[in-house]
């Protein structure tokens, strides 16, 4: 089929290289010119494990890219993968996909024939059909039901795994209102289903395919936070959390993945998405009470690492070796971060901070120019009062004697990864 993907950020050159992958003829637009020049020259603009080599194999042939939205009338399905970020209060900022919607509309006034357009981004229930259907539909001059149709296919993806998770998915959902839409985006998915692991396709309503995507991220992040607050209570008992959770998670209805207790979740989908999803429910008069708890613990853990830290060393003046600064470990993505609010507190107490990440420093210094970094764990660690571990790298759990050049060996570790030796004082969090 002819496919075409607006915007290539995560999601939307992830998608476009696999769909290439998968059979499809896909022409991917954004407004970037550098992204555009970049997939076009067969590079991927983001870093994702296996991405380089789809658009390395397929740029020039099955995958092109183009700032021009025109190119979307020698398509037949348009998906939109733009960036839907939150507002200050929580709640969705649709502005960039109204934008995009506008001028996917005003490319479709001039194609003959019917166009279906699907929803990748996330986006809470009813935006597809009260919001940009209803944009699309004014631009193109198309009938919706007609000759236009819209449809929602969330995205499950993970950053670190996207192009596997997207290639051999646990399911794929498809949203559609209308029997033509329906089977169009039956026909873009069958090849993938094909060479997949047999996953369940689910075909659902539009306001359902979009709901699906909130309950999913929701739920997992309400998982951890459960996992977290378990792990809290254990703490305070002297109980080892992790046997607890591996305990548990043996029971086939609660499963042991995202069980993983620590300083929390973090990264630009969890906190985006359970905001808004929070801030949506209030709107329509419900208010969320479970999802609003597993922020309040996430948004806790931090400080709790700080009162575990203050229980050794006192933060004023001391040299703090914060290891970790991506959102979890395989990627540079520094979005929300634990390490934020901790460095934040950090320096609020006046410590001196040095932070540590594989991958994730530049981006880290966007955000905190100010304060030291080391290009290793060892050299963090090197005349550190205290060592606070907030990311679970693998690196961190083969320190050892590194310990041993801190000022004083106090390591708190939010993610229960490194290993415990004699000659260091260690306090985990959970
Ligand atoms: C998450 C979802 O897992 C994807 O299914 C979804 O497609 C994506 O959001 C999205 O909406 O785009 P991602 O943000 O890439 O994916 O990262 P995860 O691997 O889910 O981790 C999220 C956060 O939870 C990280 O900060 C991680 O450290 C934390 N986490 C994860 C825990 O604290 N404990 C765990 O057991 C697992």
């Amino acid at each position: 089929m002819q496919l075409s993907i607006v915007g290539s950020g995560y999601v939307g050159t992830t998608i476009a290289a696999c769909f290439a992958e998968v059979g499809h003829d896909v022409v991917n637009v954004d407004i970037d010119e550098e992204i555009v020049a970049s997939l076009n020259a067969g590079d991927a603009p983001i870093h994702e494990p296996g991405l380089d080599d789809l658009v390395a194999e397929h740029a020039g042939d099955r995958l092109r890219a183009t700032t021009d939205y025109g190119a979307v009338r020698d398509t037949d399905v348009t998906f939109l993968a733009l960036p839907t970020p939150s507002e200050a209060d929580g709640h969705i900022d649709l502005s960039i996909m109204k934008a995009g919607a506008r001028s996917l509309g005003a490319a479709l006034a001039e194609k003959d024939g019917h166009h279906l357009v699907v929803t990748k981004s996330t986006v809470v229930p009813t935006t597809t059909e009260e919001v940009i259907a209803p944009i699309l539909a004014a631009e193109s001059g198309k009938t919706l039901g007609g000759d236009l149709d819209v449809g929602m296919n969330p995205e499950f993806l993970r950053e670190g795994s996207a192009v596997e998770d997207f290639l051999d998915p646990d399911k794929v959902v498809l949203g559609s209102e209308t029997e033509r839409g329906a089977s169009l985006l039956r026909d873009v998915f069958d090849p993938l289903v094909a060479q997949a692991d047999d996953p369940p396709v689910v075909e659902t309503g539009v306001a359902e395919a979009e709901m699906i995507k909130y309950a999913n991220n929701g739920f997992l992040a309400a998982k951890i936070s459960l996992a977290n607050d378990i792990a809290n209570i254990c703490k305070e008992y002297g109980i080892d959390s992790e046997e607890v959770l591996s305990a548990i998670g043996l029971d086939h209805r609660i499963g042991s993945s995202f069980l993983g207790a620590g300083v929390g979740w973090g990264g630009s989908c969890f906190p985006k998405d359970v905001a808004a999803i929070i801030a949506a429910a209030r709107d329509v008069g419900y208010d969320p009470a479970m999802l609003e708890a597993a922020v309040e613990v996430n948004d806790r853990q931090p400080v709790r690492l700080l009162e575990r830290l203050r229980d050794h060393v006192d933060p004023d003046g001391a040299r703090v070796a914060v290891l970790g600064l991506a959102f979890k470990p395989g990627t540079d993505d520094v979005r929300n971060s634990r390490a934020i609010p901790l460095v934040e507190a950090l320096l609020d107490a006046n410590a001196d901070v040095v932070g540590y990440d594989p991958v994730a420093t530049e981006n880290f210094r966007e955000t905190f120019p100010g304060i030291d970094y080391a290009d290793s764990a060892e050299s963090a660690l090197d005349g550190a009062d205290a060592a606070l571990v907030v990311t679970d790298w693998p690196e961190f759990a083969d320190l050892d004697s590194a310990f041993d050049s801190m000022s004083t060996p106090v390591v708190v570790d939010g993610r229960r990864i490194v290993t415990r030796r004699d000659g260091i004082v260690y306090e985990s969090l959970v």
